[in-house]
């Protein structure tokens, strides 16, 4: 692909907006790899103010790569509790374990070794090691895959276009400014070039966007097709003994909520009751009887 795209005044617009507007967050203020680590796995499905306490919270409870290597996994998913895709906690504690055991005690700065840990993609290790390092190496998460689409008008949906969007990415990054620009790119997304109503007077790029020199901003990018979410019917119950001690069981590791305790239970199968399908499910799981008395609500 050949870009015909005004590299010089790209990355100046964006590193002079970013000077002045670009935002001031937790981990932008170290370059402790583990702890801008930490915050990009948060950041991966989850919104920069949901994500500031937890980073906040993480960050005392497990200051160093040794401290979370050597906790307890109940205790890692405790802190990570409330922000969802728990796989994420349970990636960051394996990686930290295998980090030690491989590197000692220090985040590695080689891409491959990163992309080697566990929870950590192509963008992933490009945010971490541009930011902890200012390595030179791109990064193509929600935010920028639309600035970019928009900036070329690409006429696919971005998931077909990654190569693409990939190696543009790439050849915009400045790379005496990585650190930078990957943060400028990302805040252009997050709060200039939005998805629904974009504030293109404000936008350093406007004078190169394609998408709004045929205003078609709010158009683009082509939507991509999502597979519905799952819905799932389930029985669950309150089971004590008569010593009035409660039964609860732990989640498998793999899968959704994994290593996360639950009270025991499972789907409904098609015309089957909420009380026999847990007389089913318990007796499948458990091998014990129980008595179901539904709760009525006050
Ligand atoms: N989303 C992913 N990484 C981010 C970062 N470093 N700053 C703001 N939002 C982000």
């Amino acid at each position: 692909m050949t870009l015909d795209l005004d590299r010089p005044f790209l990355r100046q617009a964006l590193l002079d907006w970013y000077a002045t507007s670009g935002r001031t967050l937790p981990w932008r203020q170290t370059q402790d790899a583990y702890a801008i680590w930490v915050s990009e796995i948060m950041l991966q499905q989850t919104q920069v103010k949901t994500v500031i306490p937890y980073y906040q919270r993480w960050l005392t409870q497990f200051p160093t790569i040794a401290v979370l290597a050597a906790a307890d996994q109940q205790q890692v998913l405790k802190v990570w509790q409330g922000l969802g895709y728990y796989a994420r906690a349970r990636n960051l504690h394996r990686a930290a374990q295998e980090i030690i055991q491989k590197f000692g005690e220090h985040f590695p700065a080689d891409l491959e070794a990163v992309l080697a840990l566990p929870g950590i993609g192509r963008t992933t290790a490009g945010g971490i090691l541009s930011a902890a390092f200012n390595q030179p190496l791109p990064i193509l998460d929600g935010n920028v895959k639309r600035v970019l689409a928009r900036l070329i008008a690409l006429e696919n949906p971005p998931h077909k276009a990654l190569s693409q969007l990939w190696q543009l990415s790439s050849q915009l990054l400045d790379p005496d400014h990585a650190r930078d620009f990957n943060q400028a790119l990302m805040d252009l997304g997050a709060t200039v070039c939005t998805p629904k109503s974009p504030a293109c007077l404000l936008c350093p790029w406007q004078p190169a966007c394609r998408a709004y020199q045929l205003n078609r901003q709010t158009q683009l990018p082509m939507t991509e097709t999502r597979s519905p979410l799952p819905h799932k019917q389930i029985g669950v119950a309150v089971i004590w003994n008569n010593q009035g001690l409660i039964l609860i069981d732990r989640r498998r590791q793999e899968g959704l909520l994994g290593g996360l305790w639950e009270f025991p239970g499972g789907k409904i199968e098609p015309g089957e009751t909420v009380e026999a399908c847990i007389k089913r499910e318990i007796q499948e799981e458990l091998g014990i009887e129980i008595a179901v008395a539904i709760a009525s609500s006050p």
